[in-house]
């Protein structure tokens, strides 16, 4: 059976644990592929408000079988929480799957994004603070330590010895700050590996076994692909990489398995921490977007910058993921606003670009091309079908496929499950 790709395709908080919930109804694994805990999931499932930020939603099915594959970055502190928080709503979380290849968030990692995000100054990223950059680092640098390590403590405390080295003088030497301990590293971390062992597998056997036994699978992307390490706007992006080609990296499955590739879709557009954002809207309209949408951060509570729908971020996602349909969420928050903006365009000194600028710096002086569309004044939370939706509502969701030519196959007014209108 083939898998699906699910992943956002702005700059995260698209609304993809309510999509993914959804989806995952005729799912048999769902697997999350990159990342760590700087992900934040609001799922409302049968009345139960559920925060997840590691664990594939899909642990809310008892058919589910959630998967952590390679490509995550682990904190197992924070899983460990996560687990537990989820195992007290009443939901069984033992078939929670974790590979050994994943990479673990260490203390240091956690202390030295601290300081050097303080030392970048008006510089930083504002990145969530949770050590993902830094293990990220220490992949790519083959120094960092692996959920597998774990389980070998002459190991683990061997590679630690020699990366601690590095990493506590950086933290002294340069920052002024106080060394690591060892020791007590390796104290803490062997105690978490104990409770993690029962969960941790070879995902990638797994997910191979299951695809030849026809059973459904469902790669769950984070953030979204404008944060994508190599597609998104760098500098200011995470450090892993969100499009649909690194799920199969991640899962370790091929190309040919994978049959749909869901883009997950704001109705508009926000953007957490620094970076451009052409469609911004720094006015009342923004303001209002960001109250009516409730555009306050999972992970770090910030309040999310907020601007209109842009069309040829949508384009580029569609392109370098190769999207077969959208998942369009939040259409609600729309409701109210006689005419709404659609940006299909910029204008940069000029010239005008229906695609992403070929360079950074064009990107950053960008200024939105807008259109104007009808928009609709009732609210919209109560409808059931697609065909429920006001004409103004059912005109911006159709204006968007013209303009992406890609189809809206599910459109979200709420954020309960019944609120999912499928068309088509
Ligand atoms: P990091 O992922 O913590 O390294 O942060 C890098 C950038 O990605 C910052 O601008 C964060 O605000 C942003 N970011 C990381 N995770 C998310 C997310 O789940 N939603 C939205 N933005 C995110």
């Amino acid at each position: 059976m083939p898998a699906t790709i699910v992943l956002g395709t702005q700059w995260g908080d698209e609304g993809k644990g309510k999509a993914v919930d959804y989806l995952a109804d005729g799912m048999d694994l769902v697997v999350r592929y990159q990342g760590g805990n700087n992900a934040g999931h609001t799922v409302v499932a049968e009345g139960r408000l559920l925060k997840l930020q590691l664990i594939p939603s899909g642990i809310l099915y008892p058919h589910i079988t959630p998967v952590i594959a390679d490509g995550v970055v682990v904190d197992p502190r924070h899983l460990l929480k996560e687990l537990d928080e989820v195992r007290r709503t009443g939901v069984e979380v033992s078939r929670l799957r974790l590979s050994g290849n994943c990479h673990l968030i260490m203390p240091y990692h956690l202390e030295l994004e601290k300081v050097t995000q303080r030392f970048l100054g008006r510089n930083a990223l504002g990145t969530t603070k949770r050590g993902i950059g830094p293990a990220y680092a220490d992949k790519a640098a083959r120094i960092g330590l692996r959920v597998q390590d774990l389980f070998d403590e002459r190991i683990f405390r061997e590679k630690l010895e020699i990366v601690l080295r590095e990493k506590n003088a950086i933290l002294t030497k340069l920052y002024g700050r106080l060394p690591l301990e060892g020791d007590a590293i390796v104290e803490e971390y062997l105690e978490l590996a104990g409770e993690l062992r029962p969960y941790v597998t070879d995902t990638s056997a797994l997910l191979h076994g299951a695809l030849r036994a026809g059973r459904h699978v469902m790669l769950e992307g984070a953030q979204g692909t404008m944060l994508d390490l190599d597609k998104g706007t760098y500098p200011f992006v995470t450090s892993s990489n969100p499009v649909a080609g690194y799920a199969l990296a991640s899962a370790g499955i091929g190309p040919k398995e994978v049959e749909r590739v869901v883009g997950i879709v704001k109705a508009y557009v926000t953007r957490v921490g620094a970076g451009p954002f052409p469609t911004e809207d720094l006015g009342e309209d923004g303001e209002r977007l960001g109250v009516r949408g409730q555009e306050f951060g999972t992970v770090t509570g910030r309040k999310r910058r907020c601007g209109w729908f842009d069309a040829v971020v949508l384009r580029y996602a569609a392109r370098v993921n190769g999207l077969t349909e959208l998942f369009l969420t939040k259409l609600d928050v729309l409701s109210g606003f006689e005419r709404l903006r659609i940006c299909t365009g910029y204008r940069v000194d000029g010239q005008t670009f229906e695609d992403l600028p070929p360079h950074q710096s064009l990107f950053h002086r960008a200024e939105p091309v807008y259109e104007g569309i009808d928009g609709w004044l009732e609210e919209i939370d109560d409808a059931r079908t697609f065909e429920d939706l006001p004409k103004g509502a059912r005109g911006y969701v159709r204006r968007i496929e013209e303009l992406v030519g890609v189809p809206v196959s599910v459109v979200s007014v709420g954020p309960a499950r019944e609120q999912s209108l499928p068309i088509g």
